[in-house]
């Protein structure tokens, strides 16, 4: 394919734009930065060879249909349940990822949300950034202690594990863990302990963190049964993905004290967070930071640009997904 035509959806970090630019030349940047919404993002797939998307872009069934240009989607990020690979493949359209390069940035970002929401720090810093702190007191904003207390992992690849060995290492957590695939047996990890259901997890952890893909069997796993089989001192942590957690079943789990409480980086249907959500003290509320470290978020764009070169020179690309 010579001088392919490159569309990418959104705003990446400088030194990838212009690595980009300088392996190929013309290439239609998103200077904006705003989404280009499925009417944008169907002309993409009209008219250039090379689409190269991120989780902010919804790429459905529909998108796919019909007689289209591209070849190549080259997702800027690891998940990828916003791309319906089936349908791409049909088109005929290969489909990598970024695994691997932004693991220690999203599990650092797990480990803020579980600090964060032990030991009230969202609730604190309102406070004083509201004028509102009134000084040292025996009683103030009270906590739960992280050291030594369980570690539950739903999802044990790349960063349900850098989670683990942080909790582990860093914090003296027993760390206990379901998945429906990995069979490594503690990962390393002394103690740590593989149970065989979710609902174990969820029963026996401290603090559960989730680490599963998002989409297909994992919409909604977490709903309010499993809620209910937490501790009511357990809090929840998602890093993965929004639609994991059933997020009515989460506010009303929340209200009620069935659990002490949640940190979250994603959201169903984000980035629209329902008020009732954004209204409740006992939840640690991120704008999805997961991999948004400079370092981590310009090795996921120079990992998109290998992908995409592999393809170009007929290579299988190493991080293809469909
Ligand atoms: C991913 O890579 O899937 C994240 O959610 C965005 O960094």
């Amino acid at each position: 394919m010579d001088e392919p035509v490159i569309v990418v959806t959104r705003r990446w970090p400088a030194p990838v734009e212009e690595e980009l630019v300088r392996r190929h030349g013309r290439v239609r940047l998103n200077r904006d930065d705003l989404p280009l919404g499925p009417g944008g993002l169907r002309a993409a797939l009209e008219q250039a060879d090379v689409v190269l998307p991120t989780v902010s872009d919804r790429l459905g069934a529909e998108l796919f249909e019909g007689t289209l240009r591209t070849k190549f989607l080259g997702n800027f990020g690891v998940g990828y349940d916003h791309i319906d690979t089936e349908a791409a493949a049909k088109a005929g359209i290969v489909v990598t990822n970024t695994p691997g390069v932004l693991t220690d940035a999203t599990a650092d970002t797990a480990m803020t949300l579980l600090l964060m929401i032990a030991r009230r720090a969202g609730e604190g810093e309102r406070e004083v950034r509201a004028g509102r702190w009134t000084g040292w007191r025996p009683t103030h904003l009270m906590g739960a202690e992280v050291t030594g207390k369980t570690l539950g992992i739903l999802g044990m690849g790349r960063i349900g594990v850098a989670v683990a060995r942080r909790g582990h290492f860093g914090f003296g957590m027993p760390v206990v863990f379901y998945d429906p695939v990995d069979v490594e047996p503690d990962h390393g990890i002394p103690g740590a302990r593989r149970v065989g259901t979710t609902g174990e997890v969820l029963a026996l952890a401290d603090f559960v963190s989730l680490h599963m893909p998002g989409g297909g069997a994992n919409t909604h796993l977490i709903d309010a049964a499993a809620l209910a089989r937490m501790k009511p001192t357990a809090f929840l942590i998602n890093s993965a993905r929004g639609d994991v957690i059933d997020q009515q079943a989460l506010i009303a789990a929340l209200r009620s004290g069935t659990i002490a409480g949640a940190g979250l980086d994603v959201y169903e249907g984000e980035p629209e967070i329902p008020h009732e959500l954004r209204e409740l003290d006992n939840a640690v509320l991120l704008p999805h930071l997961g991999s948004a470290t400079r370092q981590s978020r310009t090795a996921m764009g120079m990992l998109v640009l290998n992908n995409l070169q592999d393809f170009l020179a007929g290579r299988e690309p190493s991080c293809r997904v469909a």
